[in-house]
């Protein structure tokens, strides 16, 4: 069984995960807009990866007899100035979850919750490499400055990034 205060703490984090798939698919209509293939397919795979990670936790809760309690997502923000800004937002967004996530574990910790604890284990694991792929993405933008033909290398990269369901806990 789990406590009710994990139970409140695993739903505003299920509720920030499918924020998150917003924000992503916010972002992937704005490089569709600028009808850049390989960006718009990097975003897909987050929108997906968003999703996972929303319900595993949502599976989570059902698995130790908890109940979801869904919430309004936010509007996500719609446009940016540019690629390398909107690298510098998914960074800085990463950042956060990454932060969310510690302060899950530190409300699990408090529950003396362990079975939480291992199970959010693999979250803290996919958010290092999560801020990893980003950052570097980011700093390959940063290089190309306003090099519009490396621009468009960068873009077919990215068209061969792809989505494997993870297995979460
Ligand atoms: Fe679900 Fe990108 O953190």
């Amino acid at each position: 069984m789990i406590t009710e205060k994990m139970e409140k703490a695993f739903n505003d984090q299920i509720n920030k995960e499918f924020f998150s798939e917003y924000l992503y698919l916010a972002m992937q209509a704005y490089f569709e807009r600028l009808n850049l293939t390989g960006f718009t397919n990097w975003m897909t795979v987050q929108v997906q990866e968003e999703h996972a990670h929303a319900m595993g936790m949502y599976n989570y809760v059902h698995e130790r007899g908890g109940r979801v309690e869904l919430m309004a997502i936010d509007k996500p923000q719609t446009e940016w100035k540019s690629p390398v800004d909107v690298f510098r937002h998914v960074l800085e967004h990463e950042q956060f979850v990454t932060s969310r996530i510690n302060a899950l574990m530190d409300v699990a910790e408090e529950e003396k919750d362990r079975a939480a604890l291992s199970f959010l284990d693999w979250y803290l694991k996919e958010q290092v490499e999560e801020e990893n792929t980003v950052g570097s993405v980011l700093a390959k933008l940063e290089l190309i400055g306003d090099d519009k033909h490396a621009l468009l290398l960068l873009d077919k990269d990215l068209e061969a990034r792809t989505f494997t369901a993870p297995v979460i806990g």
